[in-house]
């Protein structure tokens, strides 16, 4: 997957956090179910509070009976790219969790930043081994709910278009111009030593 802009960091990082990007044009290469879980293996390895795991991942890959209906998930704008898409990834989130020991379970107010670090570990782990990974919240919950039977006390996070990168060209000319990976505002302006700093 190439980088077609060059993305300056303010310092030294290592590159894999460079490198990984969002793309939304894919080549319509497929995803075999292993590389697929592999990727889904480094989310599992993300910290959480209480190490709770509140993630849960239910996926679809294209070509299978249930790719339509997980296309169906996505808006009308994030389907007309990811339709090209190898896998789709629904990311749910569990709001409560049991402590070990204890039958009842607890509210659990960082279940939506514990899965959010779940996203990042899937998308270093995609991009490494060469897989794009874009998420998505312009989804239908209500949808996803409803056909999935996703129980009350699971949040719908986002989805995750997975696929191999391709040339802008394959996207709808509307896109082209935008399949570059995007900067970032200054760490100064987000960062602060003692004190709050909003730079925006
Ligand atoms: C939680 C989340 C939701 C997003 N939702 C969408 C979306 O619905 N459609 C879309 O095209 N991009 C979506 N994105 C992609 C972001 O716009 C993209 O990550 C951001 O512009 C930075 O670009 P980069 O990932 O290439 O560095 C989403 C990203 C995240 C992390």
């Amino acid at each position: 997957m190439g980088i077609k802009t060059i993305r300056i960091t303010d310092f030294p990082i290592h590159s894999q956090f460079v490198e990984c990007w969002s793309p939304r044009a894919f080549t319509l290469d497929a995803i075999d179910e292993h590389a697929l879980l592999t990727i889904l293996e480094a989310a599992r390895w993300a910290p959480s509070s209480y190490n709770s795991q509140p993630w849960r991942f239910v996926y679809a890959r294209r070509e299978t009976d249930q790719w339509v209906s997980f296309l169906s998930f996505l808006n009308e704008f994030n389907r007309s790219w990811a339709v090209r898409a190898a896998a789709i990834v629904v990311i749910l989130s569990k709001q409560t969790f049991r402590l070990p020991g204890r039958v009842e379970e607890f509210s659990l107010p960082t279940h939506s930043f514990d899965a959010g670090v779940a996203w990042a570990f899937l998308a270093l782990q995609a991009s490494l081994l060469g897989w794009g990974a874009h998420a998505l919240a312009g989804i239908n919950r209500d949808l996803i709910r409803s056909d999935l039977s996703i129980p009350d006390d699971f949040s719908i996070e986002v989805c995750v278009a997975l696929g191999q990168s391709g040339d802008a060209a394959l996207l709808p000319h509307f896109l082209q111009a935008k399949e570059v990976p995007s900067n970032r505002r200054p760490l100064v302006d987000m960062a602060g030593e003692g004190r709050f700093v909003d730079g925006t």
